[in-house]
Formats: structure tokens, C-alpha cells, sequence
């Protein structure tokens, strides 16, 4: 049972403002991710939890527990790092009975636990070996079973997958997933993988330079993003953007209009025109052979068949965006075609600040 209050952390190297004013709750037995580009603070958040760093200003809470001046073994958290941190000159059994020893548990109790942290992550049978002996996938299951034998509260994971293979990454996300479903444990997980957040998250917190974004449930964030950076770093392709102009007449996207039915519920119009930024995902565009109600014209760029979709590049005016269609419809490149946005998937952003605005 572990709920995570962080109240606004603040810590800085020097000038670097690595972490600016965090505020986050994370529940119990949730997995968050903390997700954003190399730099943004994702691993400094997560030493600030671990007691490895000192805030500058804020509190941290562990079950409304103040831990904030707690030194890291007081604070009932296990910790996965990005390099294995795995002890070269120890077997794979004594790696993952390290922190039991810590706690001076006795021998029976701690072959137990080895034994049953092994099984789970199907290393019983390297138990004997030294880590120069296994591959980089196995010394990272390692380092998962040494952390969940010591049964912490709270497991926090930096990048644990991002010194693998892409295939072993594959497998190990999908076992991660399984595995901490089964723990109960609250997990802070650490990734720069757009990917990796949306399949293992139960929620997102999205960091940019120090700053938290936004957190919500993975479908949200991927549907309704709170910015544009956050529209253009999650997804595959990431999300298009194109400059628009609405106002009393209708949403005008370079020559075309739209009709103003477009905009969501809640929208108010400032009055004057305004410069917005329409978001759209590739696989949000239906696209059609002659021109149609609400459509933007286009003309393909290049056709990309990547299996179970083709992936459009389409000029609008001076714009390149990207579509999906399906394999069967066999578009060509240098077509001309029509292209109708899902009204509800459209993502209106302000065009200085890139705030979605409703
Ligand atoms: N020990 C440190 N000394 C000085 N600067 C640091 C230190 N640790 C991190 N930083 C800086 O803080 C910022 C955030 O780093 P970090 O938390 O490692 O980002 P991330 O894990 O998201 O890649 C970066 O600008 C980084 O250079
Ligand atoms: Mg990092």
C-alpha cells in the first residue's frame, strides 16, 4: 500500500532548473510513467523519490508520510536503473538475494524468496551463474527479481528496457506489464519511449525542461494532448498540425473553408479571427477520391505501403501531412484527393503558445 504525493519538487544543478516546481499524485498500486525526451528531468524526478538527490523546495509524501529529509533505505522503495547496476563479482542468486541480506533475513527465508523472484521472471536456472555468463536480456530480469524480492512499497524503474535489442524489448515489455500486474506494487516507471508509456502505463505524466505538462490515461494523452509538443512527441506518425484561421464565416485552412460545426462544444470565438492550429492524427482522416462537404484538397506526395495501412504524404497548400488508408484502396502517388477530419479527434491549438484550447 504506497500513495505517492509530490508537491512541488524543485531541484537545480548550478543553473539547470532540472526539475521546476513538480506536482504529481501517483495512487496506490498505479504504474505511472513519467515520459519526455533525453534532459527533460524524468530521471532526476525519480532520484528526488528515491532520496538520491535533495530537493531544493517541496515536500514528498509516502502514504501522507513526510519522507522528504529520509535517507533512501527509509523509505520502503526498491529501484531498477537503466545500466543493470548488477554486481559483476556476485552469481545471479546472490545478485537477487543482495537486498534481503541487507535486511539480515535468515538463509531459508531468503532462498525462498530468491527462488520465487527467480521463477517469476524464469531465471531459476542461471542461478549459479555470474553475470559475464548471461545475456543483456537476462542480467535485466536480474535486476528485476534483486528489486521486487525486497517487497518495497514503491518500485521505481529508470529506462529499465533501454539496453536492449529492439525484440528482447518487445518481449520484456510485454512480461513487465504482466509481472507488475501481479506485484500490487506501486511503480514510477522512467522511459523517453512514446511507445513503452502508451502499452505500460496506467497513466502518463508528460515532462518537458524540468516542467510537468500533463498526466492522464494514455488514450488521452494520445487523443487529446495537452499541447503540441505533446501531440508531435507520442504516436507514430506524430500527430500533423495545420495552421488555421476561424472566425464568424467558417475555419479556414489555407484556400479551403471548413464549417465552423467543426469546433468542439465549449469553444468561444474571441471575437476577432483567429490563428489557431488544427492536430490531427493520421489514422483521424478519411480520404476520398472526389471533393465533399468539410474536405481539405491534396495531392499525394508519396505512398508508403507499410502493411496493415498505407501511409499517405499529402500536400495542403504548403503543408506535408500524413494519412492512413487502407492496402485495398491502392491511392498513387501525385493523386489528387479529399480529406474529411474526425470532428471529435480534431485537437484546436493556440498558434503562439501550442495550448490545446478547448
Ligand atoms: N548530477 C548532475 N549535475 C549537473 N546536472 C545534472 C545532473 N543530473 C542531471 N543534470 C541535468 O539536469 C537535467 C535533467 O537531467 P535528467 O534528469 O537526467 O534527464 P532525463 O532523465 O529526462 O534524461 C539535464 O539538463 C541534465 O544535464
Ligand atoms: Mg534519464
Amino acid at each position: 500500500m504506497a500513495e505517492i504525493h509530490i508537491q512541488e519538487v524543485r531541484k537545480t544543478f548550478g543553473k539547470v532548473v532540472a526539475v521546476n516546481n513538480v506536482e504529481l499524485t501517483i495512487h496506490d498500486q498505479e504504474f505511472m510513467v513519467l515520459l519526455g525526451p533525453s534532459g527533460c528531468g524524468k530521471t532526476t524526478l525519480l532520484r528526488c523519490l528515491a532520496g538520491l538527490e535533495d530537493v531544493d523546495s517541496g515536500r514528498i509524501l509516502i502514504n501522507n508520510e513526510d519522507v522528504t529529509e529520509y535517507p533512501p533505505r527509509n523509505r520502503h522503495i526498491a529501484m531498477v536503473f537503466q545500466s543493470y547496476a548488477i554486481f559483476p563479482h556476485l552469481s545471479v542468486f546472490e545478485n537477487i538475494a543482495f537486498g534481503l541480506r541487507m535486511q539480515h533475513l535468515p538463509k531459508k527465508e531468503i532462498e525462498k524468496k530468491v527462488g520465487s523472484a527467480a521463477e517469476l521472471l524464469q531465471i531459476e536456472n542461471l542461478l549459479e551463474r555470474f553475470p559475464a555468463q548471461i545475456s543483456g536480456g537476462q542480467r535485466q530480469r536480474v535486476a528485476v527479481a534483486r528489486a521486487i524480492t525486497v517487497e518495497a512499497d514503491v518500485l521505481l524503474m529508470d529506462e529499465p528496457l533501454s539496453n536492449l535489442d529492439a525484440l528482447l524489448r518487445l518481449e520484456m515489455r510485454a512480461e513487465l506489464k504482466r509481472l507488475i500486474n501481479e506485484l500490487h506494487t506501486t511503480v514510477v516507471y522512467v522511459t523517453h519511449d512514446q511507445v513503452e508509456a502508451l502499452s505500460l502505463g496506467d497513466r502518463i505524466a508528460v515532462m518537458k525542461s524540468g516542467n510537468l505538462l500533463q498526466v492522464d490515461k494514455p488514450l488521452e494523452v494520445y487523443d487529446h494532448p495537452a499541447t503540441e509538443f505533446i501531440g508531435g512527441f507520442i504516436g507514430n506518425p506524430p500527430m500533423n498540425f495545420l495552421p488555421a484561421v476561424i472566425d464568424t464565416g467558417g475555419v479556414h485552412v489555407g484556400e479551403t473553408d471548413l464549417s465552423l460545426d467543426l469546433l468542439p462544444e465549449g469553444y468561444k470565438h474571441p471575437g476577432s479571427a483567429q490563428n489557431v492550429k488544427i492536430g490531427i492524427r493520421a489514422e483521424n482522416v478519411k480520404v476520398l477520391r472526389g471533393p465533399e462537404k468539410n474536405a481539405l484538397m491534396g495531392k499525394i506526395f508519396v505512398v508508403e505501403p507499410l502493411g496493415s495501412t498505407n501511409l499517405l504524404t499529402v500536400v495542403v497548400g504548403k503543408e506535408y501531412i500524413k494519412v492512413n488508408t487502407h492496402p485495398t484502396e491502392n491511392f498513387q502517388a501525385g493523386e489528387e484527393i479529399w480529406m474529411q477530419m474526425d470532428s471529435n479527434k480534431i485537437s484546436w491549438m493556440d498558434v503562439e503558445t501550442g495550448v490545446t484550447l478547448v
